[in-house]
């Protein structure tokens, strides 16, 4: 492979210069992503009815400084502005979510034109600035209405989220090629019913979120079978995003603890791949009583064949190989010294690396792309009015030097999204936790790029990445 580190491109002799410059293969693309309810703000212009976090967000306590998101960073009046920045950057692709509450404010019926007004906008301001456009459907804000009737407890939603796809698909499928259904569903069913960290916040029995589980993964397939029947555009594609269990070996030279780590991803992450893989859930995804009501033809609907998918990488856990515990492997809890980010979520790199070649191993997957990844520090700006966010910088060169890694060794990926890049509404964390390369003083809303945002812009001018 032409992007090994180390080569010259020229004699293929290595030069010491060179040494440390991993490049990647021509046709690699570099992207970032954000989502509606995190970046617009907005959020009762042109007609948008209440989300389920609007609603959430007023419950106390939730949202650290009872923050909110209404006007977040104002994104939806200042997108091009925004975009103009990142095509002042050099960013190839950008990953978004359009709202449900925008498009059809009472989660089934009457489609709001004014909402997709403007992501029709949006979408061609990207365009013309060269930015290629990843719409995703679903990053967890459902209109409230439709919350009020189940949520997706009720599978009614399912039904209702596919009339909302081919309403965003009939009017964007012409120009949009790239598709994704939901953002890491492993959040919607860890989260919404059975935690207090994602909207509606409810603590509801493990058969309701099973359920839940279940009704999301119908409305995934509904809605990529609504995206290709209403798209226009013959090579358009659909995929799911997911953050999974990641597992790294314990140690990496030792076949046993390699293998236990795979068995552990597989255990924990197969309730998410094998519906959508396999169009069945492993044996061991409900415990006894549990089960979700499953209709038949369902699983058929769900595993509707997908384009790609898309990786969420922030870190995992390392597994060793323990012939004592129930599956042969056992979890090591974080070792408290390794370095953490603000949100004290340790930076464990090589989480990229096992991630990406377990999915590959394990999956019949047709395209990859890594669709989040970044880390939240504490910014400051210095006298010299800029922020030097060099830990921010360390952090995104060591995960894209094992996805590198991943890449030298035979596992295929076609782009990148950092995460983010604009500071944003950071959830349950409201707005303490920055996580752009592109600094916003909320009270102004002045974007001052911090020195993350120099240094992607020549990752993705030189297609390599120093290290
Ligand atoms: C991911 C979410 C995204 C953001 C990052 C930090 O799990 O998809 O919205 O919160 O974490």
């Amino acid at each position: 492979m032409d992007f090994q580190p180390g080569r010259t491109g020229r004699s293929g002799k290595r030069a010491k210069k060179d040494a440390k410059i991993l490049r990647f293969p021509e046709g690699f693309f570099w992207g970032a992503a954000c989502s509606s309810y995190q970046a617009e703000g907005a959020w009762r212009d042109d007609g948008k009815s209440e989300s389920s976090w609007d609603v959430f967000c007023r419950k106390p306590g939730i949202v650290k400084g009872g923050a909110d998101a209404r006007v977040s960073i104002d994104h939806y009046h200042r997108y091009k502005a925004d975009i103009k920045l990142m095509a002042e950057m050099g960013l190839q692709a950008y990953r978004f979510s359009t709202s449900w509450p925008r498009v059809i404010p009472g989660g089934t019926g009457r489609v709001n034109q004014k909402g997709l007004d403007y992501y029709d906008r949006y979408v061609d301001e990207l365009l013309k600035n060269k930015i290629r456009p990843f719409l995703n459907l679903y990053h967890w804000d459902m209109p409230n209405q439709q919350e009020l009737k189940g949520g997706f407890r009720s599978k009614e939603t399912s039904y209702a989220f596919a009339e909302y796809a081919v309403a965003v698909a009939r009017r964007l499928g012409d120009r949009v090629k790239d598709w994704m259904t939901f953002n890491e569903i492993k959040h919607i069913w860890e989260g919404c019913y059975n935690s207090d960290w994602n909207a509606p916040g409810l603590h509801l029995s493990e058969k309701i979120n099973n359920q839940a589980l279940h009704n999301t993964h119908l409305a995934h397939g509904l809605a990529v079978n609504a995206i290709r029947a209403y798209s226009t555009r013959t090579d358009v594609e659909v995929g799911a995003v997911h953050a999974l269990w990641i597992r790294m070996p314990n140690n990496p030279g030792n076949k046993k603890d390699v293998l236990a780590a795979e068995k552990c991803f597989q255990y924990k992450s197969g309730r998410l791949f094998d519906p959508l893989y396999k169009g069945v859930y492993p044996e061991q995804t409900w415990s006894k009583g549990s089960e979700p009501e499953i209709s038949s033809g369902e699983m058929r609907i769900i595993s509707s064949p997908l384009d790609f998918f898309g990786l969420n990488v922030y870190g995992g856990m390392e597994v060793k190989y323990n012939p004592k515990a129930k599956h042969g492997w056992e979890e090591i809890e974080y070792d408290p010294s390794i370095p953490v980010t603000a949100m004290n979520w340790g930076v464990t790199p090589s989480a990229m690396y096992w991630a990406i070649k377990h999915v590959w191993d394990n999956y019949d997957i047709k395209k990859m792309y890594l669709t989040e990844n970044g880390a939240s520090y504490i910014d400051t700006i210095t006298h010299d009015g800029k922020i030097h966010d060099s830990d921010r910088i360390s952090f995104l060169s060591k995960y894209i030097a094992e996805m590198h890694r991943a890449m030298r060794d035979g596992y295929k990926l076609d782009g990148y999204f950092l995460w983010s890049l604009f500071d944003n509404f950071e959830w349950g964390a409201g707005y303490t936790q920055r996580l752009g390369c592109i600094y916003v003083d909320y009270p102004t809303q002045k974007r001052i790029l911090k020195d993350s945002a120099g240094w992607y812009k020549d990752v993705i001018r030189t297609n390599s990445l120093k290290v």
